[in-house]
This record gives C-alpha cells, structure tokens and sequence, in this order.
C-alpha cells in the first residue's frame, strides 16, 4: 500500500495555487504529476499511486512552490503541448498559446485547398516552432520555410522539429520579417502569429505572459507595427493566388481591415473567431 494519496497531492496543491490567483490550479498539479511520472491524465490515477516515490514527491512539491511565484509552468516543466504534441520551451521563446492552433488549422486547410504543388509555406516568427513543425508533420508533403528574428528562437525552433524528425525537412532563416528572405521567392501560404501586443499595456500583462520574450509581445504603437509590415510587404513574397494568415489581438479587427481595404494587393480579408468568440485570425487573400 503507497503512502502517497494523488488526490491529495493534487487538492493540496490546488489550494495553494488557487491562493496566488492560479484558477487552473487542479489541471496544473495533474500535469505536473503526469509529466513527473511519465504517464497520460487517464493513467494518473490509476496507475500513479504505484509510481510515486519520495524523489517524485520531493520534485513536485519543489515545481509547486516555483509556481507559486507565478513563473509559467510551461518553463518549468521546459515543454509546453500544442496540436498533440509536446514541444520543448525555454526563455528564448514565447510559450504557444490553443489560439495558435487555430492559425495552425487555417494554414493546414488552405494547403489543402491549394492547386500548387509542392504548396509552399513561410512561417514568420516560428519562435518554439510550432506552426512550422506541426504543418510539417500534419502535412508533409508542404514545403515549409520558418523565419525568426531571433537566432536564440530559431535554435528552439530547429529542436522540436529535430526531436519529430522534421528539422532537414525544414528551411531555417534568421530574418527581421522578410529581410532575408529571398527577394525571388513566392510562397503560397505566409502564416504568422506576430508580436501584437501594444506597449503601453505591458504592465497590465499578468506575470505569466511577462515572462515571456518581450520580442514575441509587444508589437509597437496599438501592438500594430509588425502587423502593419507584414500586411504591406507580404504581397511581394506571395504567388497569385496566395494568402497570408495571421493572429491578432482582441481590438484589432477593425483597424486591420480598414488596411486590408486600402491596400490594393488584396482582393478580400476573413476573420475567424477563437472559442472565446474573440476576432483572432485573419485571412487575406492577394488579388
Ligand atoms: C508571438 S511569438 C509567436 C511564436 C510562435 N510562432 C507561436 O505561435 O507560438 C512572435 C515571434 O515573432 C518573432 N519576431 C518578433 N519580431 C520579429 C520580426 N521583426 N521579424 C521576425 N520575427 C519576429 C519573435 O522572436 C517571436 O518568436
């Protein structure tokens, strides 16, 4: 019979992470447990009781408290899941948020839809890697170019595809937005989810996303000078038909289309809305 009760160790936690303002505080210690012994939340408790040891224990206990200081798990735990899969994160890279996935969908459905062969696809600013690599791997026969302006990034990036066996399969480029990018080269699909946070909201971030680079946050004036770069200069590296996709923040819906219509390389410009009902990608399509 162990002397180590999951329930407990978990409500335990719960409570104490709740006190700090961490709402998700059971799902937390069920990961923490789950990623200390190695098994999926279906097993947790039913084969974990077996496998707790005091070395376990001692190290669980230890990630609660770094926790508590509202340092994000995910650098904790140096891995963060996305799409199914887990993928490694340090400081270097912002930690991939669910909304993500649904660039990751958009990408995926317009390569489907697309007459190219082979589809071609850049991904600005991969950061961890998420979006290159899960197109890679969901979809390989994409051909798949993943840019970043930080080379700290880019070796993240070519990790995870690494440990999935995609980094050969993948062009890496250090590059300020298109800077280094191959003036002759046309993609099809230019996916991003780019720094779009304004800067003057940074102090009302909570501690978890501040820990994240500010290079992957902040975006400028109204979190709009990447956006509005990219929006300008896709054109130039996108076939005809061609379409850019990209995340935005929650207010910046209105102020993106008013650009889009004023700009005449694009012939129209979609939204979708994340399962907050939240405007969160678009979609614009060259003329
Ligand atoms: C919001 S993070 C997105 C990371 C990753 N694609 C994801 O969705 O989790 C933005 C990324 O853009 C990169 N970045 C910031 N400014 C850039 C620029 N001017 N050119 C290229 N990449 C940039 C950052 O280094 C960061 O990795």
């Amino acid at each position: 019979m162990t002397k180590y009760n999951i329930n407990l160790l978990v409500s335990e936690a719960d409570e104490k992470l709740k006190a700090v303002g961490i709402d998700a505080g059971k799902a937390e210690a069920e990961i923490i447990l789950c990623d200390l012994l190695d098994v999926e939340r279906l097993e947790l408790y039913l084969n974990g009781p077996s496998l707790l040891d005091d070395n376990i224990v001692k190290s669980y206990y230890e990630i609660i408290e770094k926790r508590l200081t509202r340092y994000p798990l995910q650098y904790i735990l140096g891995s963060a899941w996305f799409y199914g899969r887990k993928f490694l994160v340090d400081e270097n890279v912002m930690v991939p948020c669910p909304e993500t996935e649904l660039l990751l969908e958009s990408v995926l459905r317009t390569a489907r839809l697309s007459k190219s062969s082979p589809v071609r696809l850049l991904d600005i600013g991969t950061g961890s890697g998420v979006v290159s690599a899960s197109s890679k791997l969901e979809n390989p026969e994409l051909d798949v170019t993943a840019s970043d302006i930080s080379t700290e990034a880019l070796k993240v990036a070519q990790s995870n595809a690494r440990q999935f066996g995609v980094e050969e399969n993948i062009k890496w480029i250090q590059s300020d937005l298109f800077d280094n990018i191959d003036p002759n080269s046309r993609f099809d699909i230019i996916a991003s989810n780019p720094p779009y946070i304004a800067d003057d909201t940074y102090d009302t971030l909570p501690p978890e996303v501040k820990a994240d680079p500010t290079l992957s946050l902040l975006g400028g004036n109204k979190g709009m000078e990447i956006i509005e770069r990219l929006l300008k200069q896709a054109p130039d590296f996108l076939n005809r038909p061609g379409t850019l996709i990209f995340e935005i923040g929650y207010d910046q819906a209105e102020i993106i289309f008013d650009l889009v219509d004023n700009n005449s390389s694009y012939s129209k410009c979609m939204l979708l809305k994340d399962l907050a009902n939240i405007d969160r990608i678009v979609i614009c399509k060259t003329a």
